[in-house]
C-alpha cells in the first residue's frame, strides 16, 4: 500500500504561527444528504475522524451550516480534546432552510453566535482559524468586518479566513483584520480562482481549495494523463491533489469523504512528487477541459 502520511505533503504556517501539514480533511461530507442532518453511517463518520491524526492529518475544515451543526458535533465528539494538534476550521455566515438550501446572512449578532456556539460544539475555548462563509450582500460590509475584528480582539478567534472573495474583497477586509487564509473553489479543471491563487502567495495566505477533486468526478481524459497516472499508479483524483501540492507552497487542499477507504486514498497523494514536466502536463490537460 502507498505511504500514508498527510506530513509528506509539507507544512505551512497559518497566519505566521498555526503549523499545518498541507493536506487536510473537509468535513462537509460527513451529513446527510443535502448536507443536512446525520449522516448515512455515523459510525463510519466517527471512524474517518479518528483516522486523521493516525495519518497525520492535522488540519481540518467545517462549518457551522454542514447539517447545520451535526459536522462540528461529529468532531467534538470524535477528536476533542485535539491532543495530536489538530487544528480545526471552521465558518459562519450561512444559514440553512432545508436539504441543498444556503442564504447569506452576516448580521453581526449572527456572526457572534456562530462563534460562541461553534467553540461550544468543538469543545475549543478558542477558534484557530475562523472563516467568512460568504460576505453578505445584504448586510454593511463593515459590521461583518467590523465583529469579526472585535472577536479576534476578544480572543473568540485567533486567525480569520475568507472565502469566495475577489483579491478587492482580500483588500478591503485587510483594513479591518489579517486575513489569514482564503478558501475558494479550485482544482484542475476549476481555474477561476488563479488569481487570488496569486495573491495570496505573493502575501503568505493560506489558500483552501474547495472541491479539490472535483467532487470526486475526475476522469482520466487524455492519453498524456493516463500516462501519469500509470507511472505514478496513481488516480485522476491523487494526482489532481499532487498536482495541487505542486502548484503552490501556500496550497492547503480539503478533499471531503465520508468513507475511511476514500480518506486513505487521499491521502497517499501527499507521496506523490510530481516532476516539472509531469506538473505542466498536468496543468495543460485540465484547463483543457
Ligand atoms: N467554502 C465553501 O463555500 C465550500 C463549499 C464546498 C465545500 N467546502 C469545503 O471543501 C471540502 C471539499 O469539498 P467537497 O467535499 O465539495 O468536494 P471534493 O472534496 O472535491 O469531493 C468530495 C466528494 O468526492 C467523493 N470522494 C472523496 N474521495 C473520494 C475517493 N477517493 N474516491 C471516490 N470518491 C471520493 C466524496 O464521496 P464519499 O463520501 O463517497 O467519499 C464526496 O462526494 C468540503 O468538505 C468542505 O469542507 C467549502
Amino acid at each position: 500500500m502507498a505511504q500514508l502520511d498527510a506530513s509528506l505533503s509539507g507544512t505551512f504556517a497559518i497566519g505566521g504561527d498555526l503549523q499545518v501539514n498541507r493536506l487536510g480533511f473537509g468535513a462537509m461530507r460527513i451529513t446527510g444528504k443535502g448536507i443536512w442532518g446525520q449522516p448515512e453511517d455515523r459510525d463510519e463518520t466517527i471512524r474517518v475522524l479518528k483516522r486523521l491524526p493516525e495519518l497525520n492529518v492535522n488540519f481540518v475544515d467545517t462549518a457551522e451550516s454542514y447539517g447545520p451543526y451535526v459536522s462540528e458535533d461529529l468532531i467534538g465528539e470524535a477528536l476533542a480534546p485535539y491532543d495530536k494538534g489538530t487544528v480545526v476550521a471552521t465558518k459562519s455566515g450561512l444559514t440553512r432552510t432545508g436539504p441543498d438550501e444556503w442564504h447569506q446572512l452576516g448580521r453581526p449578532e449572527f456572526l457572534r453566535q456562530g462563534v460562541m456556539t461553534s467553540m461550544r460544539r468543538l469543545k475549543l475555548e478558542q477558534i484557530p482559524l475562523w472563516q467568512l462563509h460568504r460576505i453578505d450582500g445584504k448586510t454593511p460590509r463593515e459590521d461583518q468586518f467590523g465583529v469579526i475584528a472585535d472577536m479576534q480582539k476578544e480572543g473568540l478567534i485567533k486567525h480569520v479566513g475568507l472565502s469566495e472573495v475577489s483579491v478587492e474583497d482580500i483588500k478591503e477586509a485587510q483594513k479591518h483584520f489579517k486575513v489569514a487564509t482564503v478558501q475558494n473553489m479550485y482544482n484542475l479543471v476549476s481555474r477561476k480562482a488563479e488569481d487570488v491563487l496569486d495573491f495570496c502567495e505573493a502575501n503568505d495566505i493560506g489558500f483552501i481549495p474547495w472541491r479539490p477533486i472535483d467532487g470526486g468526478n475526475l476522469e482520466s481524459t487524455s492519453a498524456e494523463f493516463k500516462a501519469i497516472m500509470d507511472k505514478h499508479g496513481a488516480t485522476a483524483s491523487q494526482l489532481a491533489l499532487a498536482w495541487m501540492l505542486h502548484r503552490s507552497r501556500v496550497m492547503l487542499p480539503i478533499p471531503g469523504t465520508s468513507k475511511v477507504k476514500h480518506l486513505e486514498d487521499n491521502i497517499a497523494a501527499a507521496a506523490i512528487k510530481l516532476s516539472d514536466e509531469d506538473f505542466a502536463t498536468l496543468d495543460k490537460v485540465g484547463r483543457q477541459q
